[in-house]
């Protein structure tokens, strides 16, 4: 079956956007990976050869795919390169300012009927999409950490956004092996609205001294059955990523207590104790094992 769209752009070569690029060249779709920071893009391409040499020694994908996956993914050295895209991905910093000007930057550059499609978490599809020339050809396409193994991805469309672009972003998701949702362009979306309460609730019991944040995620992994416990998924996802969101959703609910961010993560954001990326985040990560700092 040929691929919704031959050529995917994905600006941002962190751990979101990698993951995508990994699904959608995986699907048969050539990928053009672009980053501010052309060492994330390198860094991006030898994980991702090195993630489908174990998919291969595991017998989960044959050595022809691994090939083809392999020559599909692409570095682009500038916007320009993203030129010839039929879909642009963007997964970049989790800031309003930087993804309107990223996307403004876009549209001159791609041809009339390119889908543009953001992976923000918390932030307005439709707030994105304003002073864009071309909000029809925009929407929202959020995926999960880690993308090869989160299967669900929402598809947002923004007020302007015309419904062929979700029909087409829907359609590629089922290509690329995922579960696509249509979800309202709210605060949150569907699972961050419903999710954000495992997060700052758990802070919450920490900050009145109810239980340590490691007896918390070890009752709700262990006992209740999460995968995670919160403190596990915030050092995965990264405090720069999620605080933000905890703040922009708050902000966007008119300051909801319930949503209220903690001044836990405040302060660590603030000394860039971040999780994973930073090797201590909540836990310490040495050889890729959670430690509790002593
Ligand atoms: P990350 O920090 O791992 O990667 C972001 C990358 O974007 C960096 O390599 C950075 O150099 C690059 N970048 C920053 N500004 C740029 C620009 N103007 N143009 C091109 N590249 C730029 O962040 P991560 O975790 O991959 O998140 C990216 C986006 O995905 C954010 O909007 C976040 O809210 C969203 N997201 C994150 C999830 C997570 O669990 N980490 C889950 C779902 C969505």
């Amino acid at each position: 079956m040929e691929t919704r769209y031959k050529t995917t752009g994905v600006a941002g070569a962190g751990a979101m956007g990698r993951g995508i690029a990994q699904i959608a060249a995986q699907a048969g779709s050539t990928v053009r990976l672009y980053d501010t920071q052309p060492e994330a893009v390198q860094r991006a391409i030898q994980e991702l050869g090195a993630q489908w040499d174990r998919l291969r020694e595991k017998g989960r994908m044959d050595e022809a795919a691994v090939a083809a996956a392999k020559e599909r993914l692409r570095p682009a050295t500038s916007l320009q390169d993203l030129a010839d895209c039929d879909l642009v991905v963007e997964a970049i910093v989790e800031r309003l300012d930087v993804k309107r000007s990223l996307f403004s930057q876009l549209e001159d550059i791609v041809g009339p009927d390119t889908v543009l499609a953001t992976n923000t978490s918390s932030l307005s599809v439709t707030a994105i999409a304003a002073g864009l020339k071309r909000p029809q050809r925009f929407a929202g396409y959020h995926f999960f950490n880690p993308v090869p193994l989160m299967k669900v991805v929402e598809v947002i469309a923004g007020l302007k956004t015309d419904p062929s672009v979700c029909e087409g972003l829907t359609a590629f998701a089922k290509q690329m092996g995922h579960t696509p949702v249509q979800a309202q362009d709210t605060p949150g979306f569907i699972v961050n609205h419903a999710g954000r309460g495992y997060n700052t609730e758990a802070l919450r019991i920490v900050s009145e001294g109810v239980a340590d944040f490691a007896t918390i995620d070890r009752i709700l992994r262990d006992q209740v059955g999460f995968r995670l416990g919160p403190f596990e998924l915030m050092d995965l996802t990264g405090l720069d990523v999620s605080h933000p969101v905890m703040e922009s959703i708050y902000q966007q609910y008119y300051d909801e207590p319930r949503y209220r961010p903690s001044v836990i993560t405040a302060q660590r954001l603030a000394g860039n104790v971040l999780g994973r990326k930073t090797g201590e985040g909540f836990y310490r990560y040495a050889d890729g094992k959670a430690q509790v700092a002593p």
